[in-house]
C-alpha cells in the first residue's frame, strides 16, 4: 500500500530547509514539494493575524498540489497557527516546535534550557508550553533574536558581523545583560545558567557553526529538524502514507522570492544542488503588498 505523492514543506523563506536535508536523510525515497515565502520573509515581527493569513495561502498551494502531509517547517507558522492550520486542511500536519521541545528537554542535564527564536514565536510561549508539557521542572529562558533572520536570508552565515550579531542577540542568555536589550521581555531572570540552547527558528541552523563557537563546548546547541524527521517518519507509519517507490526521491522547491538567491543558499545545504527551483506568485505576493512591519 503507502502513498507515493510527495510530502509539503513550507517556511518563511529558506530555514525550513534545515528540515527537508533531514527529512531527506531518513526517508530518501520520499518525494518533497517545498515552498519558501521569501518574498515576505521574516515572519517573525509580524502580528500574528497577518502570519496566519500568509500561511493559509502557503499551505494552500501545497494543498492544492495535492501533497499527503505537510511539514510546517517555520516556528513562527506552528508557534501562531498550527491549530488552525490543522482545522483547516483534511491532512496530516507536523509543526516542529513539539519536536525541538523534546530534543532539548532529553539533551538538558541541569534543566535549563535557553530558546532562541523569532518575536512572534516567543511572544506565544509555545516553546515554554511545550517543554514545560514534556517536564515542568526543566526552566525555560525564551528570549528573541530578529536579527539573525535577516542574516540568514542574505546569505550571510560567518564572518565578524555575524559573529557580532550572535553575541549580541545572545548576551541575555549569556548572561551578559550589559548588551541586553531592553525591549524584550523575559518570562524569567537573565542570569540564567542553560546547558542547553535550542535554536526555535529553522533559520538559525545555518548559524550553527558560528552560535557553537560562541557559546562554547559547555553548552549543547539543539535544533528540531533531527527529531522532526523522526516524528515524519512515524506521522507517515501510522497513517500507511510511506512511499511505496525505492528509488531516491524527486524534490521541487518553489519560492515567492528571487530564485538566484534561494539556489545559493539551497545549494550550501545541498551539495549538488536538490532539484528544480521554480517561481511560485500567492495572493498577496503577487502585489508585493503586505502591510507587515518587517
Ligand atoms: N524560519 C522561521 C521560523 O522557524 C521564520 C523566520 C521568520 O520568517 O522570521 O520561525
Amino acid at each position: 500500500m503507502g502513498d507515493p505523492r510527495p510530502i509539503g514543506f513550507f517556511d518563511s523563506g529558506v530555514g525550513g530547509l534545515t528540515v527537508l536535508r533531514e527529512v531527506i536523510r531518513r526517508l530518501p525515497a520520499e518525494d518533497t514539494l517545498y515552498l519558501g515565502d521569501n518574498e515576505r520573509t521574516p515572519y517573525g515581527p509580524r502580528p500574528d493575524d497577518e502570519v496566519v493569513r500568509f500561511s493559509i495561502e502557503c499551505l494552500d498551494a501545497l494543498a492544492e498540489r495535492d501533497v499527503k502531509a505537510i511539514v510546517v517547517a517555520c516556528n513562527t507558522s506552528t508557534a501562531v497557527a498550527l491549530p488552525l492550520l490543522r482545522r483547516r486542511y483534511a491532512l496530516p500536519i507536523l509543526g516542529v516546535v513539539r519536536p525541538g521541545a523534546t530534543a532539548a528537554v532529553l539533551a538538558t542535564r541541569t534543566r535549563a534550557v535557553g530558546v532562541i527564536a523569532t518575536p512572534a514565536t516567543v511572544r506565544s510561549h509555545a516553546y515554554f508550553e511545550a517543554i514545560n508539557e514534556e517536564d515542568p521542572f526543566v526552566e525555560v529562558f525564551e528570549h528573541a533574536t530578529p536579527e539573525l533572520v535577516p542574516l540568514v536570508e542574505a546569505g550571510k552565515l560567518q564572518g565578524p558581523a555575524v559573529d557580532a550579531a550572535i553575541r549580541r542577540s545572545l548576551a541575555p542568555l549569556l548572561g551578559d545583560a550589559v548588551q541586553a536589550d531592553p525591549s524584550f521581555v523575559f518570562p524569567k531572570p537573565l542570569d540564567a545558567r542553560i546547558d542547553t540552547l535550542l535554536l526555535g527558528c529553522t533559520h538559525y541552523p545555518l548559524l550553527s557553526e558560528a552560535i557553537r563557537g560562541i557559546v562554547g563546548p559547555g553548552t549543547a546547541v539543539i535544533d528540531s529538524a533531527t527529531a522532526t524527521a523522526s516524528a515524519l517518519a512515524s506521522l507517515l507509519e501510522v497513517h500507511d502514507l510511506g512511499t511505496p517507490d525505492t528509488a531516491p526521491g524527486q524534490h521541487l522547491l518553489l519560492t515567492t522570492g528571487d530564485v538566484a538567491a534561494f539556489e545559493a543558499t539551497s545549494t550550501r545545504l545541498f551539495d549538488a544542488g536538490l532539484g528544480e527551483i521554480e517561481p511560485i506568485v500567492l495572493g498577496r505576493a503577487a502585489g508585493g503588498v503586505t502591510g507587515g512591519s518587517a
